[in-house]
């Protein structure tokens, strides 16, 4: 039993350093800083929960609004604000992304543990990049003349319209929600993208669409309030 104990703590020591490294030669190889950020990341946060942050179906879903807000609104705003931001993994995507010319993206989050793993993810970024530790609702979107506000946790936020309505008239936005209700921190789930449309009313809409995961669907919605 002792023997076993020490052999996976051993190799558990040996994986992380081993996942480091190997993350590094994948930053030298691809040139990527988003790469480089979360080499760095694992090397000083082993505790973040950088598995759920960058799984298939969350990097999936954050490819799709890339792809879709660069069709949409195109690639140049002065100044981004991504709410319920989290390890700031969709900034770090963007930033790694040629086909963007962002001069400044604030990262929101409640959870005061997360803005430091988002600065060292987005450290290639600098004065670019800023992780704020604050609730989205005590935000001052009227003051901080973000072009556009994104918001991909909304699955997460008690009232939605609540919070749509403190954005001044007209604010860009790119939503995104889903239907997975199984997960309990997910407490404003909607069934179908027309829920979807429906709970964010926006005034104008560029683009509305469905992702198809595995266990459930993303919506989302990119256009101004
Ligand atoms: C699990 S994460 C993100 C999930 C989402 N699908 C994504 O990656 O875009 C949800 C984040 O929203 C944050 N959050 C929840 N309520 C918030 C609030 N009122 N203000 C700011 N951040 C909030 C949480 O702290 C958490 O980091």
């Amino acid at each position: 039993m002792m023997k076993t104990t020490r052999t996976n703590e051993a190799n558990t020591i040996d994986w992380h350093e081993s996942a480091f490294d190997i993350i590094r030669g994948l930053a030298a190889y691809t040139g990527s800083s988003l790469v480089e950020g979360l080499a760095k990341v694992v090397a000083k946060y082993p505790d973040a929960d950088l598995g759920t942050a960058f799984n298939h179906k969350q990097v999936g879903s954050k490819i799709w609004a890339r792809d879709r807000l660069f069709e949409s609104l195109g690639g140049k705003f002065n100044h981004i604000v991504v709410l319920g931001g989290w390890y700031g993994v969709l900034s770090a995507m963007f930033f790694d992304d040629s086909r963007f010319e962002i001069g400044l993206i604030e990262s929101v989050d409640v959870d005061p543990e997360v803005a430091e793993v988002a600065e060292t993810l987005n450290v290639k970024a600098g004065e670019r990049f800023r992780a704020i530790t604050q609730d989205m609702y005590t935000f001052d979107y009227e003051t901080s003349g973000a072009d556009l506000v994104i918001n991909t946790s909304c699955e997460h936020i008690a009232d939605l319209p609540a919070w749509l309505s403190l954005l001044p008239r007209g604010t860009q936005v790119l939503l995104q929600s889903n239907d997975y209700f199984s997960e309990p921190t997910h407490i404003n789930c909607v069934s179908s993208l027309d829920a979807f449309r429906e709970q964010t009313a926006l005034g104008h809409v560029a683009f509305a669409g469905s992702l198809a995961m595995k266990k459930y669907t993303r919506f989302m919605v990119i256009g101004t309030v």
